[in-house]
């Protein structure tokens, strides 16, 4: 796993929503009175929302559609669509996205950082030998350090799926430079860039901990 200690020149697809709907529901997120509650509402209508956006380029193919008076020339989506969250705090993002395309498959990835190292440990992966998939959306609210979001797309690569899109809600500077040096054919879609990280790898401003704000478990 590459570390970095400069910012890089990112040749990568970076989308950090500016839409009033995010920023709105970002801010009342970050706020430390939010319970968890409305931590985990305000989660899953973000996910949506960006779910949306980084959904954009999905490809269609041509139907044809009765309605109760004609037919109609339609287009539905072709490509099968995974939703993969990062456990624990990727849950809440993936309910509310499959709410959104409900014939999506759910690949759920157990990675949980070191207290001391910082580094992800895997827990969890019942993958099936080869993919089911055609498209993969990578969920985790918390993008810090990049080790845990380089290690879910290394497992999803040497699983053999070709295209692998992330969905997250903050970022730090230094967790997009790690993705666009390790993986940077994967488009990063956010809600939100801060500033640093701080000793213990927490995003600063951030929201704390996403996993136990979202579980009352802090
Ligand atoms: C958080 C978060 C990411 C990871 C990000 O999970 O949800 O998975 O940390 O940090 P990184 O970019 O430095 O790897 P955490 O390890 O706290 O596990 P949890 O979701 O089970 O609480
Ligand atoms: N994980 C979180 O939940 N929050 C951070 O700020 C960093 C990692």
């Amino acid at each position: 796993m590459a570390i970095i200690d400069k910012p890089l020149a990112r040749n990568m697809s970076l989308h950090v929503s500016s839409h009033p709907l995010v920023q709105h529901k970002l801010a009342l997120m970050r706020d430390l009175h939010t319970e968890p509650m409305q931590f985990r509402e305000l989660m899953g209508e973000i996910a949506q929302l960006l779910f949306y956006e980084a959904t954009h380029d999905l490809q269609l193919t041509s139907v044809n559609v009765r309605t109760p008076l004609a037919d109609c020339a339609s287009k539905v989506i072709w490509q099968r669509v995974g939703i993969i969250p990062i456990l624990r705090a990727g849950l809440g993002m993936a309910e509310a996205m499959l709410q959104v395309l409900p014939k999506s498959c759910v690949w759920h990835l157990g990675l949980f950082r070191d207290h001391h190292t910082h580094q992800p440990i895997t827990y969890y992966n019942k993958l099936p030998p080869v993919p089911n998939i055609d498209i993969g959306f990578v969920v985790d609210p918390m993008l810090a350090t990049g080790g845990s979001l380089t290690v879910a797309v290394d497992i999803l690569k040497k699983w053999g799926l070709k295209q692998i899109k992330f969905v997250g809600l903050i970022a730090s500077p230094e967790g997009v430079d790690v993705m666009s040096l390790n993986h940077p054919d994967v488009a990063l879609h956010l809600a939100g860039m801060d500033l640093y990280l701080d000793e213990r790898k927490y995003i600063i401003p951030g929201l704390g901990d996403a996993g136990d704000r979202q579980f009352g478990t802090g």
